[in-house]
């Protein structure tokens, strides 16, 4: 789907559809008034007939206006002036994206008018852009007969009253994020057997290809010459060979690698609990136990499409959680590559584990922050459903400017706390910490505590998805969520 601006009069513009917003309660946009008085009426004739009420996510499709250069017109509810916010906004997009009918290539779209208070032009251009891009994306690349497009729109042209950069900026920013978040919710999506950590680690070296970014890839045996003895006790139940991922984007000066921002997302790309086995039912939705990882790629590639002044470095520690004679056993004790040590007293609290020693490995990089993005509890999902993602951190002003992000990108987080009050839970009689902590028991602040042991000297937040990056149900898939949150994270530090 392609995006660009025209300065023109919704009457006036040629395509195969214009879009125009009327509010519940009657009022009509500039642009539906001047459609209404062109046609003597018919905007107000729809409205009166009870056809369209303006309510929010409805449309209806008049045809052939007289004095209307394109040959459809979509009137588009935006609900009522009062309850015009960041959600209906995005929600009018998607909404005039579908609406279009299956017959439209082109679709102008006199958004300028949909105005959310507080937002800027560049924040309105930025957010159209992703929430378009939503609508016809497809999980079905491994449908041998493809499901039907709800839109064939190729062209989405802005109507403008006059030229302006922060627009084209905003554009250009959602265009790379959408693109962001099509390649994390297409890695999501991807089941198990074709989604390995070498899978992970080839997609990787595809950003290199194309983007230009710095990818090293660690194997088995350079993961235990690091001595990562907590990552690589979860890998060892798994016939498929851990990867450790680094994919470096330099933005900030050609010279040395210096103050990169560290992001460490969580690749299981199974997770099937190891010998602390899950219950059957939904347990393929463990596949989606990667899309911290693929978050991470996500953003790495929206951030080199924008080329931003500011260095990141990724890091995936990636493998399968699997039982076998060779998994974990709880009671099992291991040395991470902190050189603490963990009994594993649950199999499946195994994101942690390899979540820690990537956070030991991450210091050598000196970041100015480390943000890790994990679907790392279950209880996230009790406290916070999929509305917001949990953020966790020891560091105000960290935790400020990532919550800043999020309502920026309208990816929203709620911070909760990592205290130390609640690392008596991981108290072990038999290692320097056990994995988990009580059963019902603050579980995701739990283990944002035992992620704080590995960040002791760094600036570190951690983001817990479980419940946000994916959806269960008639909806299954990714969401490609934290990308637009990371990325306006980034966008923020590179003074963009
Ligand atoms: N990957 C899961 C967390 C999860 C649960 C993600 C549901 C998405 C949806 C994680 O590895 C896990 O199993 N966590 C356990 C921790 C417990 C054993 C302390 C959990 O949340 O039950
Ligand atoms: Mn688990
Ligand atoms: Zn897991």
């Amino acid at each position: 789907m392609e995006f660009n601006t025209k300065i023109a009069l919704p009457e006036a513009f040629k395509a195969d559809c214009v879009a125009v917003g009327v509010f519940a309660e009657g009022a009509l946009t500039a642009s539906a008034r001047r459609i209404d008085s062109i046609t003597r009426g018919a905007v107000r004739a729809a409205m009166a007939s009870g056809d369209m009420t303006g309510a929010r996510g409805t449309s209806l499709l008049l045809r052939q206006l007289p004095g209307v250069a394109s040959s459809r017109v979509l009137l588009v509810g935006l609900g009522t002036p009062a309850e015009f916010g960041d959600r209906a906004y995005g929600e009018a997009v998607r909404t005039a994206v579908k609406g279009a009918g299956p017959g439209s290539g082109s679709l102008a779209i006199a958004a300028s008018e949909w105005q959310v208070k507080g937002r800027d032009p560049r924040w309105h251009a930025s957010m159209l852009v992703v929430s378009a891009r939503e609508v016809p994306f497809r999980a079905d690349e491994l449908k041998s007969k493809k499901d039907d497009a709800p839109t064939r729109l190729a062209r989405l042209h802005l109507l403008l009253d006059k030229r302006d950069a922060a627009i084209d900026k905003g554009l250009a920013e959602g265009r790379a994020i959408a693109n962001g978040v099509d390649l994390a919710k297409r890695l999501g999506n991807l089941p198990a057997n074709i989604c390995t950590p070498e899978f992970l680690a080839q997609q990787a070296r595809k950003l290199q290809r194309d983007w230009g970014i710095g990818v090293q890839v660690l194997d088995r045996g350079q993961i235990e010459a690091l001595k990562m003895g907590a990552f690589l006790s979860v890998a060892k139940g798994s016939d498929q060979p851990p990867r450790l991922i680094v994919a470096k984007y330099q933005g900030a000066g050609r010279g040395r690698f210096a103050d990169p921002i560290a992001l460490v997302g969580k690749g299981i790309t199974f997770d099937s609990g190891g010998i602390s086995i899950k219950p059957a039912a939904e347990m393929d939705e463990m596949k989606f136990d990667m899309c911290g990882a693929a978050s991470v790629l996500g953003t790495l590639r929206a951030v080199a499409e924008l080329k931003l002044k500011v260095n990141v470095v990724g890091v995936i520690p990636a493998c399968e959680n699997l039982p076998s004679g060779r998994a974990n056993k709880p009671g099992d004790i291991v040395t991470s590559m902190s050189g603490q040590t963990i009994e594993v007293l649950n199999t499946d609290a195994e994101g942690r584990l390899i979540l820690c020693d990537a956070l030991t490995y991450v210091q050598r990089f000196k970041p100015s922050a480390v943000v890790d993005i994990a679907t790392l509890t279950g209880a996230i999902i009790v406290a916070l459903g999929s509305v917001r993602s949990g953020l966790f951190s020891p560091d105000d002003e960290l935790a400020a400017e990532l919550l800043e992000a999020a309502g920026q990108a309208a990816d929203r987080a709620w911070r909760l706390p990592v205290e130390d009050d609640y690392q008596d839970q991981l108290k072990s009689n038999f290692a320097d910490m056990a994995n988990i902590g009580i059963r019902g028991n603050a579980g995701s602040i739990v283990a944002a505590c035992f992620l704080a042991r590995f960040t002791k000297g760094m600036r570190w937040a951690h983001l817990d998805v479980a419940g946000t990056a994916f959806r269960g149900g008639s909806a299954k898939g990714a969401t490609g969520r934290p990308v637009p949150l990371l990325t306006h994270f980034l966008l923020s530090r590179a003074g963009a």
